[in-house]
């Protein structure tokens, strides 16, 4: 009888957010407003679908069928990606790796690295990149990882860690937070990598959101950080792929260890753990580079950004505590204070019909907060506003606070 693996017996929860799908199923049938799991809430553009039955279609002759693709993506969706951002960094096609979202890359990258790893994570953070590294045992009881402290008496910016690590998870703008890291914040850490021969693990899943001047869209805006970043990008939240599976990873090649290149080991995972993501969803992904969808795209940002503000300046006025919500769709709110995250997502939940996610869920210095997600539609917005004003003026919050 072969044995299990035993790592998993340390993760003594349920992923966060199949708990929260489960906790809300005997709630379905009242009028729930789901500000919790960042799903997207708008349709996807035509443009974009026909494309990807364009390209469905020419499946069916035998002189456009297409069958297994490159393991790394289609030369045309590289191309579009070079050119809307990388080409300006000096990136090629080997340098793009196209996937199937930001999730199952940089949950499976620490791979590429012997064990033992001294993992740095934020904390709160997504909690994926902990969960895998427990499964892959590089995580235990004894190698415990470098937890950088996020918290709000550091304005949500992660803490230095005081010790050498190897891999270090950042992501910005943050998932839960909100907070972005400012091109100054970052380039402490592309410093403190180059230093210390660390690698940054760049989850840039919100970048489409950052409206404020110093955040950078991409770390290698900081100088040197080619050698010592990979980052991690996705459509899921940028042109609505949630459903549909698309994103990219930028592993350059100028990093080096002990005469292995960092590059050549991830093309040759690639090559052997997957066989490229389907060709329809390709051609999808590139036609969101049109310069008429970029606008339309935009448009679809920026109406989730304007549904953010307005539930962070609603809940403000009510004289709630909010953080984030400016250069991601997501808002952290301060939870009453004889509640901690869980109980509030209970009472939220059971009292208001109100679907959050709890922010020690992503850590224990999300303790006391709760993640509201802003890719909503209006009518969600005025729906959430609503209850949460019965909730304030119940006194219920207050009385708790
Ligand atoms: C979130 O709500 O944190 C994300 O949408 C979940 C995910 O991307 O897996």
């Amino acid at each position: 009888m072969p044995n299990l693996n035993s790592s998993f017996s340390h993760l003594n929860h349920r992923y966060l957010f199949s708990l929260i799908s489960e906790k809300i199923k005997p709630f379905q049938h009242l009028d729930l407003v789901n500000l919790g799991i960042g799903d997207i809430a708008r349709p996807l553009l035509k443009p974009i679908a026909d494309a990807i039955s364009l390209a469905v279609y020419e499946m069916t002759s035998l002189e456009t069928i297409r069958g297994y693709g490159p393991e790394t993506g289609y030369s045309f969706l590289k191309k579009a990606i070079l050119k809307d951002e990388y080409q300006k960094f000096g990136f090629c096609e080997d340098e793009i790796f196209i996937s199937e979202g930001i999730n199952p890359e940089i949950t499976v990258f620490h791979e590429l690295f012997q064990a033992p790893l001294k993992v740095a994570l934020q904390d709160p953070s997504y909690p994926a990149y902990y969960d895998t590294h427990v499964i892959a045992g590089t995580i235990d009881s004894v190698n415990r990882p470098c937890f950088l402290n996020t918290n709000h008496d550091l304005g949500f910016y992660p803490e230095l860690p005081n010790e050498k690590v190897d891999l270090i998870y950042l992501c910005s703008p943050n998932n839960p937070t909100g907070a972005a890291l400012t091109k100054k914040e970052l380039k402490k850490w592309v410093d403190y990598a180059l230093k210390n021969e660390s690698i940054i693990l760049y989850d840039g899943a919100y970048e489409a959101f950052i409206t404020s001047e110093d955040v950078p869209r991409s770390i290698f805006e900081i100088e040197n950080s080619k050698k010592c970043a990979v980052e991690f990008r996705s459509f899921s939240k940028s042109a609505g792929f949630t459903g549909l599976r698309c994103g990219y990873t930028v592993c350059p090649i100028d990093i080096n260890f002990s005469k292995m290149n960092l590059n050549q080991l991830w093309t040759k995972y690639k090559t052997i753990r997957s066989n490229g993501v389907s060709y329809p969803i390709q051609r999808g992904a590139e036609k969101t580079f049109d310069p008429q969808i970029q606008v339309a795209l935009k448009e679809q940002i920026q109406s989730y950004l304007k549904q953010t503000k307005y539930l962070k300046t609603a809940l403000n006025e009510m004289g709630l505590e909010t953080f984030g919500g400016t250069d991601a769709p997501f808002i952290f709110l301060k939870t009453p204070q004889s509640y901690n995250s869980w109980q509030f997502f209970d009472f939220l939940l059971e009292e208001f019909g109100i679907v959050v996610v709890p922010g020690s869920g992503f850590g224990q210095h999300g303790e006391g907060y709760v993640r509201l997600s802003g890719l909503i539609t209006e009518a969600t917005f005025e729906k959430a506003k609503i209850k949460f004003e019965t909730l304030v003026k119940s006194g219920l919050y207050e009385a708790h606070h």
